[in-house]
């Protein structure tokens, strides 16, 4: 059943992107260069009953693909086989039901359409059927334009979506104006006959310069619209190394530099030479151009067949990438000046290998090995610079947790460790469990700040697969991916309540853990953190029994200035009875009620030397910018020092949240 849809889209992408390039290559590129000569060349003629009848194959296998495709969508949603998709009616229900089938019936329309107007194409003069030739180039233009609605830019909500269905549209077109104008160029070019006379030398020359000029302005489209579309189904480097869909991709963009390659020598070596050349030279490099169109060509079928799969598969930020390298760079790792000084280096490589691929299509060979050796430096050079950020990798290094760094999360995560990990890694995590004596190797102490170095999907392989040779066992057999996540997502937490720890009432930028998110009760509704912290900067009162009935007081009064400033206070009892803070503090507003997993979660982010009151102030990222407890020197900060710091927590750049982390 895929099989079937993959090979009818295939064919009719190709047929609906031969039909627009036929058509634009007759307006635009060979109609031009025969008017140009002047006087009629005989061919013309025949090259238009070749393009005419090349037309109508497209048309036909445009519209014969094209119910193909119909019916095998029709199948796929209803889980039929393809007979019984039409007999029972799925076909029906797909054309007047779904987007597919509005589309399909657009497209149907428009053929129906362009192949009254068709008739009428080669039948006139060249000048009298200008009106036509516009007019099927227009129709042919709008169903290849209407497949975008057939592909993952339809389904990108809101703005970006509008942005993805404009640049597929393009995308589209480009393609039309490039690979569908080969098939045409290709009947040109064997129309020029052994011995070409000047006037035919004129045609192919004009020809040649114009498809060339088509040509680059059509891969510029191509490039900026498949780089939109990459961004929004492959946006992440693991998307596309580490995804079928990714990988799919890649190759497709292989194929794609490989035609731009064999269309650099046609533009830079061949076309020069069709300038004022005897008639024998004209023809000899007529026959290089038709060779060169013919492997572009197919290039151009190879292109189109990756896009017929694509268009069946989970884009590549839906599904998780697996690592396929042994080791992964982690840029965080690098400061300023070695990114800057990387960053320039790419555009140099980048730019050097351009160049050197432009330098030996136009057989310019000397200048191509001094651009190449400009690449091998840039990248010998930018190895030093790069060599911190390299980090040992393991297939699921950019897995995202299955479950959400939230309280009920890692309350689970908390059980699941105790009954696994304790008896090695200790009940407090510093790896001194009652086991531990007896190992080869200390387990790690899993309270360092150090666990933050490792990605999320770093972590989750040594849970699954164990480490140091089974030294740690792998977890994959006893607990289920998502409570392996359960019981990352809390050492995480417990390491970020110890790291949080060490941050004092200074703010800071650097170290930054994350507390959990979790549930609360205020005033009737139900929040999160989350929601909270997308309105601003939160000062997180932690207190425990007896209610610090003064500080309460006190911020209870600040409230509003506080609140103007743009900070908001959630405070929480984490004492026996969830009510206390009510409790001779007239019930300020930012007292919340949470349930007693999410209080078991928060103690982590307390020290048993706080006092009776911790205080994080947390930027909207959710990470820990600055602490306080009433026992620290210093003790508590005032609501004026509160207001002065919620200032500049507003301003520190918060990461945006990855791309690659965005839900459907
Ligand atoms: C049989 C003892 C044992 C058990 C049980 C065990 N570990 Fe380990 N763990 C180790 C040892 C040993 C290391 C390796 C330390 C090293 O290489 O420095 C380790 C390393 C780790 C690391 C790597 C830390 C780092 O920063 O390099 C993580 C994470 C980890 N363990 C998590 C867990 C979790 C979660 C569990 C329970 C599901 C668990 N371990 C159970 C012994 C154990």
């Amino acid at each position: 059943m895929e099989g079937f849809l993959i090979v009818a889209r295939f064919f009719h992408f190709s047929a609906v992107i031969m039909l627009t390039g036929v058509f634009a290559f007759e307006r635009l590129v060979s109609g031009p260069a025969f008017r140009r000569s002047g006087a009629a060349v005989e061919s013309a003629g025949e090259l238009r009953h070749r393009l005419q009848w090349l037309a109508w194959a497209c048309l036909a296998l445009a519209i014969g693909s094209g119910a193909a495709w119909l019916v095998a969508a029709a199948a796929g949603m209803s889980g039929k086989p393809v007979g019984a998709a039409f007999s029972q009616g799925a076909v029906r229900i797909v054309l007047t039901r779904t987007r597919l089938g509005e589309d399909w019936l657009l497209r149907f329309a428009l053929a129906v359409l362009l192949g009254i107007c068709l008739f009428g194409w080669g039948k006139r003069q060249w000048r009298v059927s200008g009106a036509i030739a516009w007019t099927v180039l227009l129709l042919a233009a709008g169903m290849l334009a209407s497949l975008a609605w057939a592909g993952h830019g339809a389904s990108t909500p809101g703005p970006a979506g509008d942005l993805h269905l404009v640049a597929d549209v393009c995308h589209l077109l480009a393609a039309g104006l490039w690979l569908g104008t080969l098939p045409p160029f290709i009947l040109f070019l064997v129309e020029v006959p052994r011995t070409a006379d000047t006037k035919w030398a004129a045609v192919v020359a004009t020809a040649t310069r114009r498809y060339s000029k088509l040509a680059i302005a059509s891969v510029t489209v191509l490039l900026a619209g498949g780089l939109v579309n990459t961004w929004f189904l492959a946006g992440t480097v693991p998307a596309l190394v580490g995804t079928e869909y990714g990988r799919l991709l890649l190759t497709k963009i292989g194929l794609f530099i490989a035609m731009l390659m064999v269309a650099a020598v046609n533009l830079l070596r061949l076309a020069p030479r069709l300038v004022a050349s005897t008639p024998n030279v004209v023809w000899r490099t007529a026959a290089r151009l038709q060779g060169n169109a013919r492997i572009e060509m197919a290039l151009g079928f190879g292109v189109l067949a990756i896009v017929g799969v694509l268009g069946t598969l989970p884009p590549g930020l839906h599904t998780e990438p697996a690592w396929p390298f042994l080791v992964r760079f982690d840029f965080g790792e690098l400061t300023l000046g070695p990114r800057i000084l990387l960053a320039i280096l790419a555009v140099a490589a980048f730019v050097c290998a351009v160049a050197a691929v432009a330098a030996t299509a136009a057989g310019r060979y000397r200048q191509a090995v001094v651009f190449a050796a400009g690449v091998v430096m840039g990248l010998a050079i930018g190895w030093l610079p790069l060599r911190p950020a390299i980090e040992r990798a393991y297939p699921t290094s950019y897995y995202a947790p299955t479950q959400p760094y939230a309280a009920a999360s890692v309350d689970r995560g908390a059980a699941l460790y105790a009954k696994n990990c304790t008896r090695c890694h200790g009940g407090t995590g510093h790896g001194d469990g009652p086991a531990a004596a007896g190992l080869p190797i200390r387990p790690a102490d899993l309270t360092e700040a150090h666990l933050f170095a490792h990605s999320p999907g770093d972590l989750f392989w040594w849970v699954s697969h164990g480490r140091d040779e089974g030294v740690m066992p792998g977890f994959a057999g006893i607990l289920n991916p998502d409570q392996r996540w359960d019981v990352i997502n809390f050492i995480r937490a417990r390491a970020a309540g110890v790291l949080a720890g060490q941050i004092g009432p200074e703010l800071t930028t650097s170290a930054a853990p994350e507390i959990p998110d979790f549930a609360f009760e205020a005033e009737r509704t139900q929040r999160t953190l989350r929601q909270t912290l997308e309105n601003g900067p939160v000062l997180l009162v932690l207190f425990t029994t007896p209610a610090p009935v003064e500080r309460l007081r006190q911020l209870a009064a600040a409230q509003s200035s506080l609140e103007t400033a743009g900070l908001q206070v959630v405070a929480v009892g984490l004492g026996a009875s969830s009510d206390e803070a009510g409790e001779g503090t007239g019930s300020p507003r930012f007292a919340v009620t949470v349930s007693s997993e999410v209080s078991t979660v928060l103690r982590l982010f307390r020290a048993p030397d706080d006092g009776g009151d911790t205080e994080l102030m947390l930027d909207r990222s959710d990470a820990v910018r600055a602490r306080w407890s009433s026992k620290t020197p210093g003790a508590l900060a005032p609501p004026a020092v509160l207001i002065a710091d919620a200032d500049r927590v507003g301003r520190i750049t918060v990461a945006a949240p990855s791309h690659a982390g965005h839900t459907h």
